[in-house]
């Protein structure tokens, strides 16, 4: 595989989907390799300006990690066969768990801008599912379970490295909105009353096609923002952006002591 062939087949412990504000986090890699998206053969072609698009490999608290800088979304065009072909990818490698962060609104009023929330459970109400055509059998079965996508022993490493550190760690049920337009207030209110925490535009096609492969998955999600109608501001890519920047150094700790404790 033209992968291996740039970073070697020594065994990957953990791939990392690196979402707005933790990306710089791939640029702290040891030994690190990286490659291009636009090099990789089969790879999506990356469509927005600025983003990185690139997988860095390399050695992280000690752990061998493969770190996706900059993901797919769905918004850009790609189907949810694209926007999961990495984490195939990655699970080709060998690579048998993923800790996956994202920007997210906030839905539950409890929570505030800046908050970190780990995703135990998700809502896609959206029909496509990226398993959804001829069933690989190799990857997966045809029906699989996501009773435990996001995985319960990595959520307890996380919630303990968080207690560790004095940070707050919410955590809740993430729903998945195809975007690029922010929700209404009224899909927020209904998203509450379907027992929605925080609402996003990635993350779930990659955690169900790790499910499919039985891949374990841990999924942090940094608030960056009241989801719309719940403070009286408009809602501007701007504030998502503002805000990782200001967690991101809270958000790189965490994810380097739960690295760290990372079992193997
Ligand atoms: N809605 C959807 N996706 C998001 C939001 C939001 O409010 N904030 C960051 N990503």
């Amino acid at each position: 595989m033209y992968i291996t062939s740039r970073i070697g087949s020594e065994p990957i412990q953990i791939g990392m989907v690196l979402g707005s504000g933790l990306g710089d986090l791939a640029d702290e890699l040891g030994d690190s390799i990286t490659i291009s998206y636009k090099d990789i053969p089969h790879f999506p072609v990356s469509t927005v300006f600025g983003h990185k698009g690139r997988l860095v490999a390399g050695t992280l608290e000690g752990k061998r990690v493969l770190c996706m800088q900059g993901r797919f979304h769905y918004y850009e065009g790609y189907g949810f066969d694209q926007v999961v072909f990495p984490i195939q990818v990655m699970h080709a490698l060998g690579i048998k768990e993923l800790l996956v962060t994202n920007a997210a609104g906030g839905v539950n009023t409890a929570f505030k801008s800046g908050d970190l929330m780990l995703i135990t459970d998700h809502i896609r109400l959206v029909a496509d599912n990226p398993m959804r055509g001829p069933n690989i059998e190799e990857l997966g079965e045809r029906f699989f379970d996501m009773s435990n996508a996001y995985d319960k022993a990595l959520n307890e490493i996380a919630r303990t490295k968080a207690r560790e550190l004095g940070m707050a760690l919410q955590e809740g049920v993430y729903m998945f909105f195809a975007g690029p337009s922010f929700e209404t207030p009224a899909e927020i209110r209904a998203a509450r009353i379907l027992g929605a925490d925080a609402v996003g535009m990635s993350t779930v096609p990659e955690a169900i096609a790790a499910s499919h492969m039985h891949m374990r998955v841990l999924g942090i999600s940094c608030i960056t923002n009241m989801a719309a109608g719940i403070l009286a501001q408009k809602l501007t890519h701007t504030e998502v952006m503002e805000t990782g920047e200001r967690v991101k150094e809270s958000f790189t700790a965490l994810v380097r002591a739960i690295t760290r404790e990372w079992p193997v």
